[in-house]
């Protein structure tokens, strides 16, 4: 399960990831990771927090908000946009789609009510495609939060589903 902190977290959260990692150009991703990590994406006000804290008087480095913000949006593993508790992550390559991948991707779309890239109101779920996971043998592949599943039918959707609250 993804943990999700606190809005009131924030600054502490980001102090420590700044401090861990050094206030250098080059962790920018390690740094968003770890507040994507701690909320379930990276919101704005963190974008902020981070570039004040590179920003530094005696660092030479200026970057904007909005190449962090693109930063942020751009790596698949980070997120711009609030995420429910749980990440479905569906494998919509090749070797998956012609072992049952694209029945069970429809399936998978019926049985949460989502498209990818959507979360549902309750928070619940966030359905997302990615590309190979690389146990292909053991396709169609699906990924919920940590936990991996292979050979995955249809039939098995809701009492996979049903574990994560
Ligand atoms: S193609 Fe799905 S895990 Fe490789």
């Amino acid at each position: 399960m993804l943990k999700i902190a606190k809005e009131k977290d924030l600054v502490a959260i980001v102090e420590a990831a700044v401090e861990k990692h050094g206030a250098h150009a080059d962790v920018f991703i390690p740094i968003l990771l770890e507040i994507n990590q701690n909320f379930g994406h990276v919101p704005g006000e963190a974008i902020r927090l981070v570039r004040s804290k590179l920003h530094q008087p005696e660092d030479q480095i200026l970057v904007s908000e909005s190449q962090l913000y693109g930063l942020a949006s751009f790596y698949d593993m980070l997120s711009t946009e609030k995420t429910g508790r749980h990440m479905v992550q569906f494998c919509e390559s090749a070797p998956c789609h012609v072992q049952g991948g694209r029945e069970l991707w429809r399936s998978v779309q019926q049985t949460l009510k989502l498209k990818a890239g959507e979360t549902d109101p309750e928070g619940r779920f966030t359905l997302k495609t990615v590309s190979c996971l690389g146990v292909c043998g053991v396709g169609p592949v699906m990924l919920v939060d940590d936990d991996l599943y292979g050979n995955v039918e249809p039939e098995h959707l809701a009492d996979i589903f049903a574990k994560y609250e």
